[in-house]
């Protein structure tokens, strides 16, 4: 886990200043929140639900420090320590149920086997 590797660093004695976390939500939630504890500056590359990619359609919408924010033309890249994630994760799973209808409905139909594993 990368919460555990800059624990060890900390631990160690490497003076850590400022990171930068992208990956999944929920990672870069947990990492932020231990760096901010261990007195670094945690920064997070948002990859929020996008549509038009000029922040006309709000789709990418994320709350930082209590204020609207939009990703695309905002960030992608926000201080992370005042992001809410929890809003984050249940925007980003609105149409999952959607998305799995939707993928089950187009391999019936075309008889498409996904063979990337993530299906
Ligand atoms: S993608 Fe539409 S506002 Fe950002």
């Amino acid at each position: 886990m990368v919460t555990d590797a800059i624990q060890a660093l900390h631990d160690g004695g490497k003076k850590i200043n400022a990171g930068f976390i992208i990956g999944p939500i929920p990672m870069m939630k947990f990492t932020s929140r231990l760096m901010d504890k261990l007195g670094m500056e945690p920064h997070a590359s948002l990859n929020p639900i996008m549509l038009d990619g000029t922040g006309m359609c709000g789709c990418c919408r994320v709350t930082v420090d209590g204020q609207v924010k939009f990703a695309c033309v905002d960030g992608p890249m926000f201080p992370s320590k005042t992001i809410d994630f929890d809003e984050l994760m249940r925007r980003t799973s609105e149409y999952k149920p959607l998305e799995k209808e939707s993928l089950e409905k187009y391999q019936h139909e075309k008889g498409h086997v996904c063979k990337c594993g993530l299906h």
